[in-house]
């Protein structure tokens, strides 16, 4: 192994950089050559890379976003797109390439894996919504900047007395929201992962008001609902006043904690490990305080175990 490729595709979340970092100064240390796509999938169809040194990887731990920049290329789920991409790899002379992404890239490596390219996955999705690794590079952030809105909007709905239903991203998944709505001591989530019935959440309410709450906080996961129709059902209800906040892109931006740091780092580093020892196909991972590699297959197709006890616990401690 002489040279290898890393691109961050899907998705951005913060600690890419971070894994960018791990893989460049990893590799060259191993004596190898890094190249690295621009725009994910498009920039492998199109040739758009550039041979990555020590230097071009300093000042970006700290850094959300991915200095590769990043895409969703309609163009790479076809045939040809696809073809021309396994061109380029060739003529570029990688023996191996990083992906970083989530659920659309690791798909897009699995079709690489097939066409005789060799590849090791890295998961960076602030979703979480993958299976075999307890976390994903972005995730912890996402959560984090979530607890510092509901921190934010809990001020002003205590002075107003006011209900706010907070949406948040996840896409499918409500990782975010019931992490989030934890630790953020939110009095409702709402996840597509367990049945929810509005009537509890508005009895939980009235509840609260009975014994002096001032404010209610509802999350709502992207993928059970929308914020929009939860107040609505909510303001009808109870005849509160309240607000609606949709956090959107906010979630995704900012500087990564230290742990979407550490995690990138060591996820960046054992994906070149991985190509070094000759293995490929496979997706690396965190799973207890160990890394671990799981074929793509794997990944992709179990279910990742959703965690209904904190569910549970989430609702006592609202209670
Ligand atoms: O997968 C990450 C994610 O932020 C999801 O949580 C969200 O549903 C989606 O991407 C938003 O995509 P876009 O940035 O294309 O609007």
């Amino acid at each position: 192994m002489r040279r290898i490729g890393v691109l961050t595709s899907g998705g951005d979340a913060p600690g890419m950089n971070a894994a960018i970092r791990a893989v460049v100064r990893k590799s060259i240390y191993h004596g190898l050559e890094v190249i690295g796509f621009r725009r994910g999938y498009h920039g492998l169809i199109y040739g758009d890379y550039t041979k990555l040194e020590l230097g071009s990887v300093a000042d970006i731990i700290h850094r959300g976003g991915t200095i590769l920049r990043t895409a969703r290329s309609p163009e790479f789920m076809q045939p040809e797109g696809r073809k021309q991409a396994v061109e380029v790899i060739k003529a570029s002379g990688i023996d191996g390439l990083i992906i970083i992404g989530g659920d659309g890239s690791l798909h897009g490596a699995v079709e690489l894996e097939k066409l005789g390219v060799r590849t090791a996955g890295v998961p960076g999705t602030i979703d979480n919504d993958i299976a075999c690794t307890d976390y994903t590079i972005g995730f912890d952030t996402a959560v984090n900047n979530v607890i510092d809105a509901i921190n934010k909007v809990r001020d002003t709905a205590t002075s107003h007395e006011r209900v706010y239903v907070i949406e948040v991203m996840g896409r499918s998944a409500g990782y975010i929201a019931l992490m989030a709505g934890v630790a953020g001591g939110a009095e409702s989530i709402l996840v597509p992962e367990i049945d929810y019935d509005l009537q509890e959440v508005v009895e939980r309410m009235h509840r609260g008001v009975k014994r002096g709450k001032l404010h209610s906080i509802i999350l709502v996961a992207e993928g059970a609902s929308s914020a929009m129709e939860v107040a609505e059902v909510i303001k009808e209800e109870t005849k509160m006043d309240v607000r609606v906040t949709i956090l959107g892109h906010l979630q995704r931006g900012g500087t990564p904690t230290a742990f979407d740091r550490m995690l990138a780092s060591r996820l960046g580093a054992a994906a070149v490990d991985l190509l070094r020892s000759g293995s490929h196909g496979r997706m690396v991972g965190l799973v207890g305080k160990e890394i671990i590699s799981t074929i793509y297959e794997q990944a992709l197709q179990q279910e990742k175990p959703f965690p209904e006890e904190l569910y549970r616990l989430a609702t006592i401690l609202a209670i």
